[in-house]
């Protein structure tokens, strides 16, 4: 991001941005940020199948500020940019699973990636008292290992993934999350 884009770019907690649960038709702009952030990356047909999967969550992120023209998604809720994205589910009772974290980059290192996080994060608990929460990040994206550090998340040991184009050494990352007991009336 230039220091430009910066000065635009207001922080996450400002109001500007909204959170939402996304849909089918948001697949377009999934692929946008796919395209911008992954060199590793989900089809349509693959965004279509996790989306339409029961107990997948998937959480957009739209900027109120930039409009886009109508005809270029169909969402009724797709008015706004799509700016951000992150897709998880648990798969066991203890276990929950990141799956797809995107930030387009010039909205990057504006606090976006740690709220869609977080969000998903709350939603994977649900009322669990405990889940441990894990992602699989490949070992040379650092900036990556950076922001899930930053996030609570430890490195938890290095598995050898099989993606379709490439072969890679990943870190694999957990967070534990525990419901918060009810406050004291
Ligand atoms: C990783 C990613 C989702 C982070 O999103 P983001 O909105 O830029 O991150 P945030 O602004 O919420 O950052 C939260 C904290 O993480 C750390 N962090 C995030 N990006 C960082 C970077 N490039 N370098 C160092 N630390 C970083 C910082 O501690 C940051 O807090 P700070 O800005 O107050 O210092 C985003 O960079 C991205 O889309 N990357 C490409 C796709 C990807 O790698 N996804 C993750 C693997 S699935």
């Amino acid at each position: 991001m230039t220091d430009d884009q910066q000065q635009l770019v207001p922080h996450a907690d400002t109001g500007q941005y909204r959170i939402r649960i996304a849909d089918l038709r948001d697949i377009p702009a999934l692929l946008e940020i796919e395209q911008a952030v992954f060199t590793s990356q989900w089809t349509y047909a693959e965004f279509h199948r996790v989306l339409d999967t029961p107990g997948v969550i998937a959480l957009v992120v739209q900027d109120r500020a930039v409009s886009i023209p109508p005809h270029k998604y169909a969402s009724p809720q797709g008015r706004n940019l799509i700016v951000a994205m992150g897709i998880g589910a648990r798969v066991s009772n203890f276990t929950g699973g990141l799956w797809n974290l995107g930030v387009r980059p010039a909205y990057q290192r504006c606090g976006l990636g740690r709220w869609v996080l977080g969000s998903l994060e709350s939603r994977l608990l649900g009322s669990a008292p405990k889940l441990h929460v894990d992602a699989v990040v490949v070992e040379t994206n650092v900036h990556a290992h950076k922001f899930f550090r930053a996030c609570g998340y430890r490195a938890l040991r290095v598995v050898h993934q099989q993606f379709d184009d490439h072969d890679a050494d990943c870190y694999y990352f957990r967070r534990t999350l525990y419901r918060q007991p009810p406050a004291p009336l």
